[in-house]
């Protein structure tokens, strides 16, 4: 097996030079600031190892792999019941597609596309203020990372407040069907905040870990849910992380994964390790391009597709 270090680095390499770098995020507009030429990854082992390469340090958007984190937190809070305000299938359609919600009384298919996020960000709420499940959410995050100096980026939470017409629609739709309890503008405003959450990939890799190991964080023993839990939410990771690329992406890399728009991906191997890249051209299903690729890697170079 070829050392861990010597295939990160190749792999950022590989990435920096390349041509093909897909296309950044404009639709809210503040992420179209983002640097197309930028890559990091970071890959976590199960010894607490921590192997990184390009820009690994540097904070961008996470955007929808907020969503892992509080999809957890949802399970948390009211267990299977979640499963009554928002599906476990993968939906075939784009992350911010509205029309199966007509057929299907307002709930969503899965938590990682937009209409179940904001379901789930509103199981979080529940009668809460915005600003505290904020709160909860990002020191969340901080625990998981053992890192305090992990933030919002304000100009990307008020770049979407301006901007996300079709998730006031989604909302909208959905309070209609009375699938969301709170009112609509407090859970937008929760969930805009949480996609604009700002970390590095190194942060990403260290909060990702319990995934990994069972529920468990193996660096401090920390059982952060149950392995049943665990396994459960890397199963919709598989199945639906990558919207209407999951199937490509579990063709090519083999492994759960979340991507965000910011151009981020936050990946699994259950027993060996949480990886996270970042560079932020996507391709057509709004997936990092070649986060995808180096994923891809690194899985082949590892041995570490769960297939
Ligand atoms: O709601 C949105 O459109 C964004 N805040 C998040 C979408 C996203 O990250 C899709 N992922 N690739």
């Amino acid at each position: 097996m070829p050392e861990l270090e010597t295939v990160v680095r190749e792999i950022a390499e590989e990435m920096r030079a390349r041509p093909d770098r897909g296309e950044v995020a404009s639709y809210i507009p503040e992420l179209a600031r983002a640097d197309a030429n930028a890559f990091g990854i970071a890959v976590v082992d199960r010894e607490g190892r921590v192997v990184v390469g390009g820009d690994a340090e540097a904070a961008f958007s996470i955007q929808s792999i907020s969503k892992v984190f509080t999809l957890t937190l949802a399970l948390g809070k009211i267990g299977d019941r979640l499963w009554r305000r928002v599906g476990r299938e993968p939906s075939g359609s784009p992350f911010n597609s509205i029309v199966q919600l007509e057929n299907e009384h307002g709930i969503p298919r899965n938590p990682f596309i937009n209409a179940g996020a904001i379901a789930v960000t509103d199981v979080i709420l529940s009668g809460h203020q915005p600003r505290d499940t904020l709160g909860e959410i990002l020191r969340f995050l901080q625990f998981l990372a053992e890192d305090p100096a992990i933030g919002i980026d304000e100009a990307v939470a008020a770049s979407e407040q301006r901007t996300g017409f079709r998730n006031r629609a989604l909302a909208n739709y959905m309070k209609s069907f009375n699938v969301l309890e709170n009112p609509v503008d407090f859970t937008l405003g929760v969930y805009f905040h949480h996609c604009a959450i700002a970390m590095s990939c190194r942060q990403l890799a260290m909060a990702g870990r319990f995934l990994a190991h069972n529920g468990r964080n193996p660096a401090t023993g920390f059982s952060v849910v149950s392995p049943e839990r665990a396994r459960r939410i890397n199963a919709i990771m598989l199945t639906c992380g990558h919207y209407d690329g999951s199937g490509e992406f579990a063709y090519r890399v083999g492994l759960p994964g979340k991507s965000g728009v910011g151009g981020g991906i936050l990946a699994v191997a259950p027993g060996k390790a949480s990886i996270a890249v970042w560079s932020p051209g996507l391709d057509a299903s709004g997936n990092s391009h070649l986060g995808r690729i180096a994923l891809e890697r690194l899985t082949q170079r590892m041995g570490w597709s769960i297939f």
